[in-house]
């Protein structure tokens, strides 16, 4: 993009930024979700980082909160209640210490660390221990007096254990127990169902009718107070307790960043399991005066940070959109994607079903959209921003010819179909019985698209049901090769983990990555489909993709496959007609971890028994010598591999050798 462009998208990223934000802020609404509104901020920060000079006051990024809505008395207060800069990463992590650190000059030694409540802010303010004002946050500086509400919630003490002067700080929520209950209530008077608690939780609070707000059993944690006289957080937390407060129970003393990594990837996992929402981990320099010292910078303190869980939504663009063919001819459109992190894996590309997907999106090519991945299911695009457009995006249309075999595509109901569905079958047919898949060459790819075309299978797994009969019906076909067949495909009904998985036909899903796939997942020595099935689907897309050599477009690829239901069918069919699939069960590991490539004209075997040995005793293998290259095996007239190989000094074998390193 060019600076004029990413100028614009500034301009348009801020203006839909303000628009989310004062629906939420000020109306308690929202169009998206919190994680994709957090994107669009950061896409903004990245931007506003790389050209300080476009940012301007009035930028999202330069401010608190919301306007004060205009029904309730307003509250003017000296102290502002102030925000907290977010952070994403361990890097960002590690360069807000930094700065905080040079700003004071000294190293900072022991942090607090508090769940991130996803709630209201609010203030309350004690006279000589009694409750005499509370208020939301607003814009910081000017909130809305809502004492009469904040007094019908139980764990605010309207009177403390002590007499004192106190203005407490903390979160007001909604437990999930209670969002469900509220929800369920809604759902059978046919009222509207909230979006999730906190929007509950601010909306019952911002009631005008106190009633109302005691009707939702909110809860209250504190977590500050202003002009603390404690000598860290840690004691301030005490205190508020010793006071009547009730704190977030986990809250930890921690004293180096290792632990407060610790308690945010614990808690990023464990999250699921708090009665309440939480959506990251505040870390705040634990030592008070250091705090003080620290100050504030534009709308949030330096001594404290919101260090976020990964989002379950990303923003994104669509770079366009494709269309893959299916064996049974379908055509699935499939949005490729500008690659972003989505909880801790890269998103590259996401189906669009059909169609009548794209269409009820909106979708164009171009188009900046949001994703979202929840738990273990496939990324999918929930939303387009058409605010963000250029005006440079694209309509998309499906094919009228179909990509294999370019019949015609056809329409039935919401699926697009090749009118040919035979062609792509036919093409899958070919690679399933061919000699590195199901190797039954004496049925041969011929024959195989010949029997489809005569009816005889209507699928792959079928083959294994073809009987003498059914072949001897076919003009031309002799007995005798009639049984060599049924003979052939009896043997080889047993076949090799690796083998099995390429014959699957699994989108950029090559020898190597199948033969990778199969030393990761759980086996047995001889196992049916199913068998594999489960192993794979148990995959999680992380698992998929820290298998080394295996990348995120891969390992979507394998994802998804493994989710759809026609997939699934044809493999318990394939276990159904008796496919068993044999471990390549590396009795030694000798050559484990280590990267072959071959070169030249191999004489004492043949180039796919010696890959299978290599494979067999644990070793990879790779088409490029590179630095990563353990040995090169060369064999008569070898080409520019062997002299890449020695210029890069990686050790050539001839085959002499190659066989006693083996033996
Ligand atoms: S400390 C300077 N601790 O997160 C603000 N905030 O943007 C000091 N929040 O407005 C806030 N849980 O509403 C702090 N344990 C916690 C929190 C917490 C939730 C909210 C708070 C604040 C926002 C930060």
């Amino acid at each position: 993009m060019s600076k004029f462009e990413e100028k614009r998208k500034i301009e348009k990223l801020k203006e839909v930024i303000k628009y989310h934000r004062d629906l939420y802020h000020t109306y308690d609404k929202q169009e998206i979700s919190d994680s994709a509104l957090d994107a669009l901020k950061k896409e903004l920060v990245d931007l506003e980082k790389k050209y300080p000079e476009f940012i301007t006051n009035d930028s999202p990024t330069q401010r608190v909160g919301g306007e004060p809505l205009k029904d309730f008395k307003k509250v003017n207060r000296e102290s502002a209640m102030l925000s907290l800069n977010d952070v994403f990463s361990r890097d960002d992590f590690n360069d807000w210490i930094k700065r905080a650190e040079s700003y004071l000059n000294k190293k900072i030694e022991g942090y607090y660390v508090e769940l991130k409540m996803d709630g209201l802010a609010v203030e309350l303010i004690y006279k000589k221990g009694v409750l005499v004002q509370g208020a939301t946050r607003g814009d910081g500086k000017e909130g809305e007096d809502v004492t009469e509400n904040l007094k019908t919630i139980e764990s605010i003490p309207l009177k403390l254990k002590k007499k004192v002067d106190i203005v407490v700080r903390g979160e007001v929520f909604l437990s999930k127990k209670e969002f469900i209950k509220i929800n369920n209530t809604q759902e059978k008077l046919g009222k509207k169902i909230y979006a999730n608690p906190r929007n509950v939780a601010a909306g019952s609070v911002r009631q005008l009718d106190s009633k109302i707000t005691a009707s939702r059993r909110l809860s209250f944690f504190a977590y500050g107070m202003i002009n603390s006289l404690t000598k860290n957080h840690k004691e301030e937390h005490k205190f508020l307790k010793s006071l009547g407060f009730l704190v977030e129970p986990n809250n930890l003393e921690v004293k180096n960043v290792e632990d407060v990594f610790k308690f945010r990837d614990r808690w990023e996992k464990e999250r699921e399991k708090l009665n309440y929402e939480v959506d990251g981990v505040v870390v705040r320099v634990n030592d008070n005066n250091l705090f003080d010292k620290l100050g504030v910078v534009g709308k949030a303190p330096r001594g404290a940070v919101a260090y976020k869980f990964s989002p379950k939504e990303a923003i994104t663009q669509v770079l366009d959109v494709r269309v893959q063919v299916g064996r049974t001819g379908v055509l699935t459109p499939v949005a490729v994607l500008k690659p972003v992190g989505l909880h801790g894996v890269t998103i590259s590309h996401a189906t669009l079903h059909n169609y009548d997907e794209i269409k009820r999106l909106g979708l164009k090519i171009g188009d900046t959209v949001i994703i979202s991945r929840a738990g273990d299911v496939i990324p999918k695009i929930i939303k387009v921003l058409p605010e963000m457009r250029s005006g440079n995006e694209k309509e998309f249309k499906m094919p009228t010819k179909c990509p294999i075999g370019g019949s015609m595509v056809i329409k039935s109901g919401a699926l697009y179909k090749c009118s040919d569905v035979k062609a792509s079958l036919a093409e899958f047919l070919k690679h399933f019985v061919s000699r590195k898949t199901f190797d039954i060459r004496g049925l041969g790819r011929k024959n195989v698209v010949r029997f489809l075309k005569e009816g005889l299978i209507k699928d792959a797994a079928d083959i294994f049901l073809l009987s003498k009969n059914d072949m001897a019906k076919l003009a031309g076909f002799g007995e005798l090769s009639a049984s060599n067949i049924v003979e052939e495909i009896k043997e080889k009904k047993e076949i090799d983990l690796p083998k099995f998985i390429l014959s699957l036909g699994i989108l950029h899903v090559g020898e190597e990555t199948s033969y990778l796939l199969s030393k990761n997942i759980k086996t047995k020595k001889i196992m049916n489909p199913v068998y594999v099935m489960e192993s794979i689907v148990n995959l999680s897309m992380e698992d998929l993709q820290s298998i080394n050599d295996i990348g995120p477009v891969v390992a979507e690829s394998i994802f998804e496959w493994w989710r759809d239901n026609n997939n699934l069918d044809f493999i318990k069919k394939l276990d159904k007609v008796g496919v068993a699939v044999k471990d390549v069960n590396v009795a030694s590991q000798k050559l484990k971890g280590k990267t072959f490539v071959l070169t030249g004209t191999l004489s004492f075997m043949s180039r796919d028994e010696i890959k299978d040995i290599i494979r067999g005793l644990g070793g990879n293998l790779s088409s490029v010598v590179s630095s990563k290259t353990d040995y090169v095996v060369a064999g008569e007239s070898p080409g520019s591999k062997y002299n890449k190989a020695r210029d890069l000094s990686v050790i050539i074998l001839n085959e002499e050798e190659f066989k006693k390193m083996i033996l």
